[in-house]
């Protein structure tokens, strides 16, 4: 991985060109990063989650709205400035160097970046590609699978609405069926939810989507089990890891899953337009990829790579992204969006009226929660927390979640979700 002195250095000289200097940048978000390095030193993880001090620096290097409070961080991260320092030199980079730079280094800026993604990732460089996000990631399987006419996948009504527009585009092309499993919103046990899709099972079924962190609800589905189950009848398991990378706790070779995808501009915090596909060895044969081809071998994973000029620039971004990441760590990063999440809901299950629409276990839940007010529609209590409190969350309006979903980040605090729940308790009341 190029270190931050060795990529200014280089890319000061490159060539003689001269490119401004973001070196102040990396100063400032430097100290700030070391800052927090100091406070964490020598301290457990569970020390650090509820340690305010630490958490502030953390604030200090994202730049989160002052004109209102922002819970509604589900849709994309912002991008901590350590990260956006670096885009804003590449994007210089890339500007002043020009061809000069899609001919002469592009391919090691893609490298690097896949280098600094398997590491992170625990995958080999043969497993994955960087694409654009979740979506295109999983619409390059779902539309480059052999499917035969009759075969059967088994989605679910919680699903992504694009996956499942993927799938239903799918049935209308080539005539697959597609079976909706009922997933239980509150499950007891990790049995009633690998349940609901074994039921759906039949010797026709090919593939199972399974979206590992609900967006709707924040829910996280049992995917180690899921799998299991599923191969247990020979049937392939299709991941939609938009929001589990780089927030919940989980290896994707583990999980033995066939194909995954998922977005880097969530919770790995890149910038927008990176996303991962990774698939199973043995099944990137079978997988056409979505655009032609004629460079790698069938068995080559690289052969999903060809999709035209890209946003190189922020692709040299993901090691500096990773780099921020890890000076947290994703176990400390998981527990603080835990403890986040679990201090709102907590407290807002005691209000009258008041339902929380997500599992409280931390083996089913990570940031992401959902809650309804009885008899106030969802739009109606995100538009009054906007306007009434200051407070953006985003309403949720779908076949079988109904709700406000609030996704609070790294830099909220807890003295905004008493805010929120200040709010909560007055549009209950
Ligand atoms: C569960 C899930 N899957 C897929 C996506 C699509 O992600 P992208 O727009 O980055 O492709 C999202 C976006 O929010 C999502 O929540």
């Amino acid at each position: 991985m190029v270190t931050r002195r060795s990529f200014i250095k280089s890319t000061a000289a490159v060539g003689g060109f001269f490119l401004p200097d973001f070196s102040f940048e990396y100063k400032k978000t430097d100290e700030h990063i070391n800052q927090m390095k100091a406070l964490a030193a020598g301290k457990e993880v569970h020390e650090l989650v509820k340690n305010e001090a630490y958490w502030q620096q953390v604030r200090a290097l994202f730049q989160p709205q002052t004109d209102f409070i922002n819970l509604e961080n589900g849709y994309f991260s912002a991008q901590p400035q350590s990260t956006l320092a670096q885009q804003l030199m590449e994007v210089n980079r890339v500007n002043t160097e020009n061809s000069f730079f899609m001919r002469r280094s592009q391919n090691e800026a893609l490298m690097q970046a896949k280098s600094a993604l398997a590491q992170f990732a625990g995958l080999h460089k043969e497993e994955f590609v960087i694409c654009r996000n979740t979506t295109e990631a999983l619409d390059t399987v779902v539309h480059g699978y052999p499917w035969q006419a009759g075969d059967e996948v088994i989605v679910n009504k919680q699903d992504y609405y694009s996956m499942l527009a993927a799938f239903e585009q799918q049935k209308r092309r080539s005539g697959i069926k597609l079976k909706y499993a009922k997933i239980p919103q509150l499950p007891k046990t990790d049995e009633e939810v690998v349940k609901a899709f074994e039921k759906e099972i039949t010797s026709k079924t090919k593939m199972i989507l399974v979206t590992h962190l609900i967006n709707l609800t924040g829910q996280v589905l049992p995917l180690n089990k899921l799998v299991e189950m599923a191969h247990g009848y020979g049937v392939e398991v299709m991941v939609d890891a938009a929001h589990s990378f780089a927030h919940v706790l989980f290896n994707i070779k583990e999980t033995k899953a066939d194909y995954l995808g998922t977005s880097l501009h969530k919770w790995l915090c890149c910038p927008m337009g990176l996303g991962l596909l990774y698939i199973d060895p043995k099944n990137i044969e079978k997988v056409w990829p979505l655009f032609g081809d004629d460079e790698y071998a069938a068995n080559d994973i690289r052969k999903f790579e060809h999709w035209g000029t890209r946003p190189v620039s922020a692709m040299a971004t993901i090691a500096k992204a990773v780099d921020f990441h890890e000076a947290i760590g994703s176990e400390l990063k998981f527990e603080r969006l835990f403890y986040l999440k679990n201090y709102w809901t907590s407290k807002a299950a005691e209000i009258k009226k008041v339902q929380i629409n997500t599992p409280m276990e931390k083996s089913r839940s990570g940031a992401i929660a959902n809650f309804s007010i009885e008899g106030l529609q969802p739009d109606k209590i995100a538009q009054r927390l906007y306007d009434e409190h200051n407070i953006f969350t985003v309403a949720i309006n779908s076949e079988e979640v109904k709700g406000v979903r609030v996704t609070p980040h790294l830099y909220n605090n807890t003295a905004e979700l008493d805010k929120l729940l200040e709010a909560i308790e007055h549009l209950a009341a």
